[in-house]
Parts: C-alpha cells; sequence; structure tokens
C-alpha cells in the first residue's frame, strides 16, 4: 500500500487538477474535468478532450494516466479529479470517475488515493471498483 498524502499535498494536486479543467476541450458537453496523477517523480495532468464522434471523447483521469504511463513514472499515489462545471448543489455522482475510468485506475493507480474536487471523503482505487476485470 503506497503511504498517504500530506494536506498540504492534496490540496495542490487538487488545485492542479482545477486548473487543467480549464485547458479541457469540451465544445459538446460544455462539462469540463481536470485530472492530476501524482507518481514518483511529478505531476501529470489531464483533461477531457472531447470529438464530434462523441463515442470517441476522452476523459481526463485516462488523459492523465496516460501522460504518466507515457512518462515512464507508473508508481502511482494519488489522483485528483475536478469537474469544474458540476454546480455546487449537483448530487456527488456528476463528479465521480465513469466506470471506464475506473478500471484504468484498477490497472494502472490499484493503490492509489482518489482525491475528488467538492466531495467530503476519499477513496480507494478498490473501493470505487472492487474485483476489476484482470486477464491472467
Ligand atoms: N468525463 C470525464 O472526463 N471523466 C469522467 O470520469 C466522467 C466524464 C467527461 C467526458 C465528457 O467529455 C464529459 O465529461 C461529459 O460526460
Amino acid at each position: 500500500m503506497i503511504e498517504g498524502l500530506s494536506v498540504r499535498e492534496r490540496d495542490q494536486l487538487t488545485e492542479t487538477a482545477r486548473a487543467s479543467a480549464a485547458n479541457a476541450y469540451a465544445p459538446y458537453s460544455k462539462f469540463r474535468v481536470g485530472a492530476a496523477v501524482l507518481a514518483e517523480r511529478g505531476i501529470y495532468t489531464g483533461t477531457n478532450v472531447e470529438n464530434a464522434s462523441f463515442g470517441l471523447s476522452l476523459c481526463a483521469e485516462r488523459s492523465a494516466l496516460a501522460a504518466a504511463v507515457a512518462a515512464g513514472d507508473r508508481k502511482i499515489r494519488a489522483v485528483a479529479i475536478a469537474c469544474i462545471d458540476a454546480s455546487r448543489e449537483s448530487p456527488l455522482g456528476a463528479r465521480m470517475p465513469c466506470g471506464a475510468c475506473r478500471q484504468w485506475l484498477a490497472e494502472l493507480a490499484p493503490d492509489a488515493l482518489i482525491v475528488i474536487a467538492g466531495a467530503s471523503q476519499e477513496y480507494s482505487t478498490a473501493e470505487l471498483l472492487p474485483n476489476p476485470f484482470t486477464l491472467g
């Protein structure tokens, strides 16, 4: 199990996810999401990138995880997610990672702490996706 985050690290990661969301390419949904992955050597960011062929849209979490993998920095300690267009009154579900992103988290960040901006608690990857699909 990877050790926990300091309050400062958590706040910085959440702020980075929020800032990344401002770069989202979300002309169709107008729902901007940012993600920040804290790995051994640094922080990797991602945003949602939509496409006119809607099913091809990429979520912020997978975009950030791919950046960490591309950098060869695969020991992931934490992932922060910020849905900056979710209104204050919207239910928690409007801020949580989708099923596909949970499957990516299970594979690439199985021991990570998942920090959701605006949520009152943090999650482990296993809490978000118990018994994920695996091969072998
Ligand atoms: N989205 C994410 O970036 N992450 C999720 O976990 C859920 C949804 C994006 C996809 C799409 O661009 C927009 O939010 C609305 O669904």
